[in-house]
């Protein structure tokens, strides 16, 4: 059990929750994720770590309601508790001393990113991160980015914000000023599309994977990935890969499969949430 510290809905479709998780918090490291249900019927999600804080014992978390089970959670409140947190799970980001390293976060890709960057700095790093979101109201941690970061670079796709365009327009200029390593973490198409942009440059990509997960111990299989030709799993070789190696193709269409699942799941939990007219 897992009791809700805190909770913000910091965007019209993603909460902020930091959970009373002390065992985790001390173990936890940037990069991993923990796997969570909310009753004893419920379905198992991976969530991304968005900040360890081993002396209060607690661990954050940030989610999209993008079906059933995230749009449960968003009903759950300040004292409610959750009724499994299994992690950490999976590697944690690999931590040292590389130079100048470009952070990449779309949309609430960027949660998992801030205590990525916290540790790149702690190690001696100039950390320079660009932020994208469709539009300025999407955006987040940008506080936290910016008093963390050496430089933070804004995207939105309507120049609501920053720069107007999508966060590769901002990743190729600090490519040609020089960057060590890059890694992102958004969706799919974005981290594809970021790989192809630091191709040309020669700069390790690491990026931060998502498929479905079950199990979350390499029991399953559900998350299986192609990278580099080899079949690896996200929830015990990742989350994190090497970008260039990773097939875009088969991670993005395995997302998809249990779309038309989540959707009738979606309208039954509505249906039955419905209030009484
Ligand atoms: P979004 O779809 O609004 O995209 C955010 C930004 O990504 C855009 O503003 C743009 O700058 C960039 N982007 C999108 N398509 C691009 C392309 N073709 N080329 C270059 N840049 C592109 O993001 P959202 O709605 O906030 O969703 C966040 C996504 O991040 C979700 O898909 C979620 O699953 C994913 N996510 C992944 C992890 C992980 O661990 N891998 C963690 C959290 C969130
Ligand atoms: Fe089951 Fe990774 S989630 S093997």
């Amino acid at each position: 059990m897992a009791k809700i510290l805190e909770k913000r809905k910091v965007r019209p479709d993603v909460y902020y929750i930091r959970l009373d998780t002390p065992d985790i918090a001390e173990h936890a490291k940037p990069g991993q994720f923990v796997i969570i249900r909310i009753h004893k019927n419920g379905e198992r999600i991976p969530i991304s770590l968005a900040d360890i804080d081993p002396e209060r014992g607690s661990i954050s978390l940030m989610y999209m309601t993008v079906g059933k089970t995230s749009t449960e959670l968003s009903t759950l409140e300040v004292g409610d508790e959750i009724k499994d947190v299994v992690g950490p799970l999976g590697k944690p980001s690999h931590i040292e001393k590389f130079g100048r390293v470009a952070l990449v976060g779309g949309g609430f890709g960027v949660a998992p990113l801030y205590p990525i960057a916290k540790a790149l700095k702690a190690a001696g790093n100039e950390v320079v991160t660009v932020m994208g979101a469709r539009n300025e109201d999407l955006l987040l941690y940008e506080n936290e980015m910016a008093a963390t970061c050496d430089e933070v670079l804004i995207t939105t796709d309507d120049g609501s914000k920053g720069i107007k365009g999508v966060v590769t327009i901002a990743l190729e200029e600090e490519l040609k000023k020089g960057i060590d390593l890059v890694i992102a973490i958004g969706p799919a198409i974005m981290m594809k599309f970021v790989c192809k942009t630091t191709e040309p440059h020669k700069v390790k990509t690491w990026v931060s994977l998502n498929p479905i997960m079950v199990d979350g111990t390499g029991m399953c299989g559900a998350c299986r990935v192609s990278v580099g030709g080899q079949t690896k799993f996200g929830c015990i070789d990742g989350p994190e890969f090497d970008g260039h190696e990773v097939d875009w193709d088969l991670l993005m269409s395995r997302q998809q499969m249990y779309l038309k699942e989540e959707k009738e799941a979606m309208e039954l939990y509505e249906c039955n949430c419905a209030p009484a007219s």
